[in-house]
């Protein structure tokens, strides 16, 4: 992990690893076409979601192996949610449920409204006892922060409390935004970029996200 302790709480944490890297400058090509961006987003996640569940406890339960019975660890408790911010949340969410196929996952529908820039909630569906479970929000960017924070919001009100944001690009605004809002949500984040433009697009960034995920463009 990188130190960002000048800039940053504790809880923002910025992924250093080659594979990471290189697949965010395949997003980031222009050249790159919507199969390949999709097929990279969800190895992304994998690789986010593998930091961000370091410390999931586990139990050892007793299993019968083809020679002996053995006690070997398992996942403790209620299996972790991904909760996908629509659109671009699914395809980090995919990525998380190849890693964690145990994993439930809820969906949160957003979009940036054109003009304001601000976050407008359209759907909410969050799998039960979720007050039990380890959450992993998912979105490929951090903008502004207005989508991660409402939505954030809303899984806390729904009952959501161990709560980790994954996202592939940031901005040091949106940044600031989502620890300011939720200083006790685990932020990970791929790659830090520079700055916001007038539309509030991420720079050098990669475009918008779900229309590259889903070939709307
Ligand atoms: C994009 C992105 C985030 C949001 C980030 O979604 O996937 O949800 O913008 O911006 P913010 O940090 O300024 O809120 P968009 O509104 O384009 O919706 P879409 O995924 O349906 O295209
Ligand atoms: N949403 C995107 O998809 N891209 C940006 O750069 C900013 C918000």
């Amino acid at each position: 992990m990188a130190d960002l302790s000048a800039e940053f709480s504790s809880r923002v944490h910025l992924i250093e690893h080659p594979l990471l890297a290189h697949k965010i400058t395949k997003l980031r090509d222009i050249n790159t076409d919507f199969g390949q961006f999709n097929a990279r987003v969800g190895e992304i996640a994998m690789i986010e979601a593998y930091e961000a569940l370091r410390d999931l406890h586990t139990e050892l339960v007793e299993i019968q192996t083809p020679l002996e019975r053995s006690a070997q660890p398992l996942l403790k408790g209620e299996s972790p949610a991904v909760v996908a911010i629509l659109r671009a949340g699914l395809a980090m969410a995919e990525g998380v449920r190849r890693l964690l196929p145990e994993a439930v996952v809820g969906h949160i529908g957003m979009y940036r409204d054109p003009i304001t820039h601000l976050p407008q909630r359209y759907y909410c569906k969050l799998p039960p006892r979720i007050s039990e479970r380890t959450i992993i929000v998912t979105d490929p960017m951090l903008a502004t922060g207005g989508s991660a924070a409402d939505t954030i919001t809303e899984v806390k009100d729904l009952g959501g409390r161990d709560i980790r944001f994954l996202c592939i690009v940031a901005a040091p605004e949106g940044v600031r935004k989502l620890q300011e809002a939720h200083p006790d949500v685990e932020i990970y984040i791929g790659a830090l970029d520079r700055e916001l433009n007038e539309h509030k697009y991420i720079l050098p960034g990669l475009g918008d996200a779900g229309d590259r995920i889903f070939g709307t463009l």
